[in-house]
């Protein structure tokens, strides 16, 4: 008969893996099929870079559809996508909304040890908040901010063109710290807010919070610490 000797460093060893997975959030899971161009030669083709920028596309986070408006949010930028433009073999980017990381937030990231790609504004959410007068919506949009999470409100006018409002707030319980995290957002009609992501700096915090962008007096709920890993 074979014993397996079980050390007391092997042991710990294994504690700390086994607490390090149940207390940390999972990374962003990558696409369950890829298609080549030659299989999708028969949609018309997003080049990513439009006529009049030199901004390219690059560490895309996600997409959104809001009216006749597809955004991409990614690192550092929204693109906006006019999809009534979309009758053609190839189409561009009509508009790009530029979010960087401040250099001070950059600084401190480097500061803390994090690496230098992940020391960068990666957008992570952005979603409509109420129609504004007229034709104009105003929307929310999230980012980590080089581990500092920050929401901003922008608006958006009839040609899908972004400008900031000037209003921000901390993204804690809304945005993830870390950009490789894995984090879910929904914003209903009536404002509430609900959104799933890592709450603390180290990212061992996983939580689902609940806050309201129409009542701001409401009280926001969040999963305890405990439960939630
Ligand atoms: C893509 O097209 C090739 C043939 O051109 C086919 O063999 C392959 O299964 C297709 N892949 C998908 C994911 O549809
Ligand atoms: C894009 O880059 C080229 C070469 O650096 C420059 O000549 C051009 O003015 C730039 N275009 C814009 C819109 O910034
Ligand atoms: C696509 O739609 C735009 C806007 O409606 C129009 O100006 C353009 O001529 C159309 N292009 C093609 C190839 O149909
Ligand atoms: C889009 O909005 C920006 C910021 O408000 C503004 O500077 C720019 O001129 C606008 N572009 C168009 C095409 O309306």
């Amino acid at each position: 008969m074979v014993y397996k000797v079980v050390t007391l460093k092997s042991m710990l060893v294994w504690l700390q893996f086994y607490m390090n997975v149940i207390a940390s959030i999972p990374e962003n899971i990558s696409p369950t099929s890829v298609y080549s161009r030659k299989n999708t030669s028969i949609y018309p083709a997003f080049i990513g870079e439009g006529t009049n920028t030199n901004v390219s596309l690059q560490h895309v986070q996600g997409v959104t559809k809001i009216g006749d408006f597809f955004f991409i949010f990614a690192k550092d930028h929204i693109f906006t996508i006019d999809m009534r433009e979309v009758n053609q073999t190839q189409f561009h980017f009509s508009h790009v909304f530029d979010w960087a990381s401040t250099k001070d937030s950059k600084n401190l990231c480097l500061k803390k040890g994090m690496p230098s790609e992940k020391c960068h504004n990666y957008i992570k959410m952005i979603a409509m908040v109420q129609t504004i007068n007229g034709n104009s919506k105003k929307l929310v949009t999230c980012a980590t901010e080089s581990f500092q999470p920050m929401c901003k409100y922008l608006k958006m006018d009839e040609e899908g063109n972004l400008t900031d409002l000037g209003e921000s707030f901390r993204g804690t319980l809304t945005c993830p710290y870390d950009p490789t995290r894995s984090y879910a957002s929904l914003l209903l009609p009536d404002g509430h807010w609900y959104t799933a992501t890592e709450a603390a700096f180290g990212g061992h915090d996983a939580v689902l919070h609940r806050s309201s962008l129409m009542n701001g007096n409401e009280v926001r709920l969040r999963t305890e610490q405990s439960q939630s890993s």
